[in-house]
């Protein structure tokens, strides 16, 4: 038989119902706080990824799906979606649009990671991207508006760590301090840190591997080698937090693994979720837009991995799947009003199934139940002749009798 590509799952029903709850919640408080959606294609020239996350990076040296389209050129399904959205922005020249630029995205990245609980080769994000203004206020409303979408789910023990790495006047001075404190101890870092200490000594915080991160205990802390105006910055940013009422925690080696963040970075990381604890993450990238080809315009914006959340609120939230009702039929004489009572109901919203064979009521009641439908509605030659039904919560198995005119009325206060 034929299976899934490793990495790559279907999404069932059930999940996609709690996928759908996230989504709904997420557009809720992103176009209430004035973000607008955006939708970028799978599919990019890989040069962008190459100059935007880093050609060091994780990502870019082993995880893109790349491959030479028929014309010669090289693509990637992309593996997230700031550089796209960037691009989006220049391309369509949105910069001279009048409205604030604040957008949102949600789709499908893909990354060639090794699988595990909560690491896919196929995954979704919903995204947020700000252009136009370098503010401290700024970053907070971003942070803000990501611990309420997490609030909104009802997620708790999610704590939002923070941390600053710079700009291009300090963060160079701190790469140095840090190459020349690792050097020192080359013999006790895994292979990858070795090789991380040419090129890009920061990434060397990030390592989770016991040795490593042992050593970065010691190390020289950024916030001691921001400049002047990157401490300042990232004052105001707490500050402005503490308006907004978010809770952080300050995480000095907190540096992520993609090349363009300057100054404010950020995560929300979760308790339950073993190694890949991040929920969701972002960052402040004033290089960006100019480095893909656009004008000097800072940005900021973070995504959350969906199906992390899922995994998390899978644990807590009993999504009942089952249809607000199950019409039971009593025999052909009864299919017409039962048709026109169907279409009544779920025209107004109503959840519903009905029997298509019309077999006996022990077998349609059995049939509402493995469905899962909250009550059954009975409707019969007496009842139709009578001008009423009967409704049964199928959890308790009480039963009554109300008038054809108030069933949704019942069915909605029940
Ligand atoms: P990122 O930290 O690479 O940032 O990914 C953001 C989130 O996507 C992670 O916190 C995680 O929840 C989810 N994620 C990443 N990789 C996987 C995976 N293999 N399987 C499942 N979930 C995953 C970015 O992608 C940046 N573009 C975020 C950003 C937006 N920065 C500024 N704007």
């Amino acid at each position: 038989m034929i299976k899934t590509v490793k990495g790559f799952k279907d999404i069932l029903p059930e999940e996609n119902l709690i996928r759908s709850f996230i989504e709904s919640k997420g557009v809720e408080i992103l176009e209430a706080n004035g973000f607008k959606k955006i939708t970028t294609p799978v599919l990019e020239k890989t040069e962008l990824f190459l100059r935007s996350i880093g050609e060091t990076s994780d990502i870019v040296q082993k995880e893109m799906y790349t491959f030479e389209d028929k014309n010669g050129d090289i693509l990637s399904l992309r593996p997230e979606g700031t550089a796209p959205v960037v691009r989006a922005f220049i391309e369509n020249s949105l910069h001279t649009k009048p409205e604030t630029h604040k957008y949102y995205y949600y789709g499908p990245m893909f990354r060639r990671e090794r699988p595990q609980k909560g690491r896919l080769r196929q995954f979704y994000q919903f995204g947020v991207e700000v252009f136009g203004n370098e503010a401290p206020l700024t970053d907070a409303h971003t942070i803000y508006v990501l611990s309420e979408f997490l609030k909104k789910i009802n997620l708790q023990n999610v704590v939002i760590e923070l941390n600053s790495v710079g700009c291009d006047n300090c963060r160079p001075v701190f790469e140095r301090a840090l190459k020349t404190y690792f050097s020192g101890k080359k013999e006790y870092l895994c292979n990858d840190c070795k090789l991380r200490l040419d090129k890009n000594p920061l990434r060397i915080l990030d390592c989770k591997r016991e040795g490593c991160k042992e050593l970065k205990n010691e190390s020289p802390s950024v916030l001691e080698y921001l400049c002047e105006d990157c401490k300042e910055y990232h004052f105001q940013v707490k500050k402005f937090l503490g308006y907004f009422n978010v809770k952080f925690i300050e995480n000095r080696f907190m540096v992520r693994g993609l090349d363009y963040y300057t100054r404010t970075v950020f995560e929300a990381v979760s308790e339950g979720l073993g190694a890949q604890n991040a929920v969701g993450a972002g960052g402040r990238y004033n290089n960006l837009v100019k480095e893909i080809g656009g004008k000097n315009i800072p940005g900021i914006g973070f995504a959350l991995g969906i199906e992390r959340l899922v995994i998390l609120l899978n644990e807590k939230l009993v999504v009942t799947s089952g249809p607000d009702f199950y019409l039971v039929i009593l025999g052909e004489d009864s299919l017409e009003k039962g048709v026109e009572i169907y279409k009544n109901l779920t025209k107004q919203g109503f959840k519903g199934e009905f029997d298509y064979e019309l077999k006996g009521l022990k077998n349609q009641l059995k049939k509402a139940d493995k469905f899962g439908a909250k009550f059954a509605l009975i409707l019969g030659e007496e009842e139709i002749s009578k001008g009423k039904i009967k409704i049964k919560d199928m959890l308790s198995g009480s039963q009554q009798e109300v008038v054809m005119e108030d069933i949704a009325e019942s069915l909605r206060i029940n």
